[in-house]
């Protein structure tokens, strides 16, 4: 993807096919009378991908009573009263897109905030929005932006975005954030309606009438959305939101879709549920065209770049039956309904960050299953070994997968050996993304990531016998969640024999905290950190720790890994002891209360890449990142499950800084901890 320069700006306009405002109507006074008149707006104001020098901005201005705007005027200035436009312009609204409107501001001065709003032909106009160009590519000032991911509002509240505002007021001018990462589970596609659970509560959230799908499927619990207008029914409730709203108004976004913007288990254009897969390019293609309209970013559909109209191919449902060797469907309305938005992109902020996002679920192999050698007992966790041997299919060994795999005692033929790497990026996008990393000039090469790439085991080849009816079927560790392991290392070898330093990623999906060092293996492999990377906690989806906690038994036999039972009732976190530190770690926990007697069982080989980890946390991380160092502060809340009526968005659970020195292509990252406010969570030590 291009980024854009001042040079490029009016070709670039043309490009997008937009209207584009510019620097030569500075100083223009106020055209008309403006009246704000936000209930014609109900879903605010937006911007987003800023550069340097233009924005995109974005508003939907709703039909009322038959009264709909066929074009906007929007204006930009550098002060909250407008006093004087430094751009100014008109586009185009209609129903096509769902009254949505994108504007691409041009002609700015970078680093700058702005203000803009948008005015209908009767001077009705949008809320006042406030957004940030990004620094020149030269500008040696530290960024500073956060980045978020999985926001349910059917279900909780958005605690989280009014304390990001609150704290972000409050901060010297330099010191602001200067966008905001959204890496997905923007919407949740899946819908609990309050009536079919009882009390309205689902695992003890309160339900919210939030989201009714006038076309919507029935699929057990939930509601799913079947077309267009459902997805963009999830888009519009969404954003009435006041706490989401203001965040929008406030920050530009830049936004990377996670797995349920689409299909909760989807894998390209294919639904999967109950391990069952169903084509559905028609809907992937309504997820795509609902994302592009409530949006704004820099995104390519097939045609190209255009803000105005989206392009949405006619395709059929179809099976797919032939892939190329990395399992990318070939069927053509596979390949239509993928093309119809391309939204991996790179965006510079200043000397200091290059934003790589890449697209994880478009072109993932996905629908391979590791299910023949997940142990019964063990909650889903599989044998590290048996594991990557199956996932790397005829990639493992460097293209020499063994012909069987010592499980259970026993050696099974390797189904998967000749079968494709299971991997999420595909074959032109992970070019894409390599030759990005390796061209990068910038001090901190960030990758937007949206589930991450850290690892999370433990050592249950130390489990005492009798625990679980059946043994372990191996002296292996067991992983709790991981997969796409000859991509990984794929990208490890890269970052390595490129001596590329600050190679840091950030990621959400897990609906937790963690930080660690990427590397290629552990032990008993190798341990060659080559990166950092921090993962975010919910906005306010579920986390592990809630969702155990509603639904394992007091009896299960792996409980203490899962949970803490208190003497005094209160029940903890003990997976975060579990991934970090092993399991005679939690079963001493359970048997003492004591964590740290529990921490002096800690088995190092478990996870010498883990330095934080907290299974049950919401909140938000930002960043600053700067010549010398990189910062990523954990701003953790406790469950949302009311919306806070404090300014400051409720109380805090913890703020727990990473702090990251630079280090160079050849040397090892490290990570340093402080706690800063708060209460460290269980396992984690600070
Ligand atoms: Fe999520």
């Amino acid at each position: 993807m291009p980024l854009f320069n001042r040079r490029q700006f009016v070709a670039s306009a043309a490009a997008l096919g937009m209207a584009a405002a510019h620097s030569s109507v500075r100083a223009r006074p106020r055209a008309k009378p403006w009246t704000e008149r936000r209930e014609l707006y109900p879903q605010g104001v937006a911007s987003g991908d800023p550069t340097s020098e233009s924005v995109i901005l974005w508003t939907r201005r709703q039909p009322v009573d038959g009264n709909a705007a066929a074009a906007l005027t929007v204006e930009v200035s550098e002060h909250a009263d407008f006093r004087r436009i430094v751009a100014r312009g008109r586009a185009r609204i209609g129903a096509d897109t769902d009254w949505t409107c994108r504007f691409l501001a041009g002609g700015l001065e970078s680093a700058r905030e702005y203000y803009f709003r948008f005015t209908d032909e009767q001077g009705q106009g949008s809320r006042i929005g406030r957004t940030m160009t990004a620094p020149s590519d030269s500008d040696g000032r530290p960024v500073r932006f956060a980045f978020v991911s999985c926001q349910d509002p059917t279900q909780g509240a958005m605690n989280a975005w009014r304390k990001m505002i609150f704290e972000d007021e409050r901060r010297a001018a330099g010191e602001r954030l200067g966008f905001v990462l959204h890496l997905g589970d923007f919407i949740y596609e899946l819908v609990f309606y309050p009536e079919d659970s009882p009390g309205g509560l689902s695992r003890g959230r309160r339900l919210r009438d939030l989201v009714r799908y006038a076309n919507g499927r029935k699929m057990g619990a939930f509601h799913l959305p079947s077309n267009l207008d459902d997805y963009r029914t999830a888009y519009r409730s969404y954003l009435t939101d006041p706490d989401l709203q203001d965040a929008r108004a406030r920050w530009p976004f830049v936004c990377m879709w996670d797995n349920h913007e689409f299909s909760w288990q989807g894998f390209q254009s294919q639904e999967m549920f109950n391990g069952e897969i169903k084509p559905a390019q028609t809907r992937k293609v309504a997820a795509n065209q609902a994302w592009w309209e409530y949006q704004p970013a820099r995104v390519r559909q097939a045609k190209g770049f255009n803000l105005e109209a989206f392009d949405a191919p006619q395709v059929s449902d179809v099976p797919l039956d032939k892939f190329d060797p990395l399992g990318l469907g070939l069927e053509p309305n596979n390949l239509a309904a993928l093309g119809s938005l391309t939204i991996y992109r790179a965006l510079r902020w200043g000397r200091h960050v290059d934003l790589i996002l890449t697209d994880n679920r478009t072109y993932t192999s996905g629908s391979y299953e590791p299910g023949p050698i997940i142990p019964e007992g063990y909650r889903g966790m599989i044998p590290q070994h048996a594991y990557e041997i199956v996932d790397s299919g005829s990639a493992y060994g460097g293209g020499n997968p063994p012909a069987t795999i010592r499980y259970g005692g026993k050696d099974l033929p390797n189904t998967r050996r000749e079968g494709s790497p299971d991997q999420h990026l595909g074959t032109v996008q992970k070019a894409w993304f390599l030759d990005r990393l390796k061209s990068s000039k910038a001090t901190w090469k960030i990758w937007g990531h949206s589930f991450g790439s850290l690892i999370s085991r433990t050592d249950l080849q130390n489990l005492p016998a009798g625990i679980v009816a059946q043994p372990w079927p191996s002296d292996d560790y067991g992983v709790i969640s991981g997969g796409y392991f000859a991509q990984h290392a794929e990208i490890c070898d890269l970052v390595r024999s490129e001596n590329i330093g600050g190679f840091a990623i950030v990621a959400g999906d897990r609906h937790s905290f963690w930080a660690g060092l990427v590397s290629k293996s552990l032990p008993p492999k190798g341990f060659d950190p080559v990166g950092v990377e921090f993962v975010t906690g919910s906005i306010s989806a579920q986390g592990t720790f809630e969702v155990v906690r509603q639904s394992m038994k007091k009896e299960e036999p792996l409980r203490p890994l899962y949970l803490h039972d208190r003497p005094d009732g209160a029940i903890e976190p003990a997976l975060n002891m579990t991934v970090r530190h092993g399991v005679r770690a939690s079963l001493e926990l359970q048997r003492s209360h004591d964590a740290e007697r529990a921490l002096a069982l800690s088995n190092p080989d478990v996870a010498p890449h883990l330095k934080f980890a907290d299974l049950g946390a919401h909140g938000f991380t930002t960043v600053r990142a700067s010549a010398d160092g990189l910062e990523a502060e954990f701003v953790c809340i406790p469950i949302p499950f009311e919306r806070s009526e404090s300014p400051d968005g409720g109380p805090l659970a913890y703020r727990v800084v990473n702090r990251v020195p630079l280090w160079r292509g050849g040397e090892k990252p490290r990570i340093e901890q402080a706690l800063l406010e708060g209460t460290a969570p269980l396992g984690n030590p600070i």
